[in-house]
């Protein structure tokens, strides 16, 4: 049988000797995560790849579109980041325990299922390096099967526990608020940079914090380090919010599977944005800056490309990567309960890759 792990980037040449799984067959190679030592690398692995076959059979259905669609943005890749979280959290207990690895996938497919809605939010027209599944077929079949997703989550997470479908709930719960509040915007007199700093630990910092903390329920950890895990995937969650938020603006290329400047297209006014045009400098630039900001969604592609090349040599981008760097900082002091052991110094190569990956 094919590792399922190896179809995501094609299977490593080995001459027809199997090969072990190595990081680089993952789309989190992109993390820039280091895992210290072979016998945590061996586990993490170990569970990842048991988290493809689940996955894939977790959203299996009679109706051939419904896999189909569902399939899509499995099959197109992505980090799987909140399945490494739950894997890594697993490490300060026992990793092998039986429900890591539906935890796991619990958390994916609601990811999942959150990327096919806010690409009809956002009108993406690409997901993964793919078309996304409203470009690919329409809103209603992209709505449609992140619903289906949520539903394959809910019923999946009924054999982890009550106590695992509450989390799993109010993390789906915050998260749609986090995802509303965006929508409507700051309510009056509200500050626009906390009201933006909520919405992201809301639609992003819930789900990578409720990941962080099911791999310590699961691995078994003890209730002191499984909080610290939580707390520690919570401001994460943020700075890897704010560093995606960041390369929207900063990437000149796709790299990351997206379309750059999506955000500014849409009128989601992220964290340089925000700094841009709070910013009292008077010179020529920002002045430019804040006055095509200041107007709303940058759809003219003239404007938009003007606004991009403004944003990428101003000092609010350079003042977001502060805040990028000090939410990182924050999650390592986060893991200050656990062990000095290689699964944390993993977790800390997380931090250091996400203040160093915008630059
Ligand atoms: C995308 O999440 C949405 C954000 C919270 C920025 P990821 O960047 O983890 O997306 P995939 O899973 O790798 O595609
Ligand atoms: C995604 O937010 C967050 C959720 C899916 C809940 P964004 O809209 O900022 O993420 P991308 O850039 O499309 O991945
Ligand atoms: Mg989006
Ligand atoms: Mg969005």
């Amino acid at each position: 049988m094919v590792n399922p792990a190896d179809q995501q980037t094609g299977a490593p040449g080995s001459g027809g000797r199997r090969s072990r799984a190595s990081t680089s067959q993952y789309g989190f190679a992109a993390l820039g995560l280091d895992l210290v030592d072979q016998r945590v690398e061996d586990s993490v692995l170990g569970l990842l790849a048991a988290v493809e076959v689940e996955l894939r059979e977790s959203i299996d259905s009679a109706d051939p579109l419904v896999v189909e669609a569902s399939r899509h943005l499995v099959d197109a890749g992505g980090k799987r980041f909140r399945p490494l979280l739950v894997a890594l959290g697993a490490q300060f207990g026992d990793p092998t325990a039986p429900l890591v690895v539906p935890a796991a996938v619990v958390m994916e497919l609601t990811h999942l299922a959150s990327l096919y809605h806010d690409d009809v939010m956002d009108e993406a027209q690409v997901r993964r390096g793919a078309p996304s599944a409203n470009a690919r077929w329409s809103n209603s079949i992209a709505i449609l099967v992140g619903d289906y997703l949520f539903a394959r989550a809910a019923d999946l997470a009924a054999d982890l526990g009550t106590e695992a479908v509450r989390l799993q709930a109010r993390t789906f719960a915050r998260l749609v608020h986090g995802q509303i509040a965006e929508t409507v915007g700051p309510r009056a007199g509200q500050d626009p940079v906390a009201h933006y700093l909520a919405v992201i630990a809301d639609k992003t910092g819930s789900l990578i914090a409720a990941s962080a903390r099911f791999g310590g329920m699961f691995g078994g950890a003890t209730r002191e380090q499984t909080a610290a895990l939580a707390a520690y995937g919570e401001t994460l969650g943020v700075a890897f919010q704010l560093s995606d938020d960041l390369l929207d603006i900063a990437s000149e290329s796709t790299d990351s599977g997206k379309t750059p400047g999506t955000d500014l297209r849409e009128g989601v006014p992220t964290l340089p944005v925000l700094y841009a045009l709070e910013s009292t400098e008077s010179d020529a630039d920002a002045v430019r800056l804040r006055e095509i900001l200041a107007a709303g969604p940058v759809t003219d592609d003239d404007l938009h490309a003007e606004a991009l090349g403004l944003l990428r040599k101003s000092p609010a981008l350079e003042r977001a990567r502060e805040t990028v760097r000090g939410y990182a900082e924050k999650a390592r002091e986060q893991l200050a309960p656990l062990p000095q052991t290689s699964p944390r110094y993993a977790l800390e190569s997380l931090c250091t890759f996400i203040a160093d990956r915008t630059g």
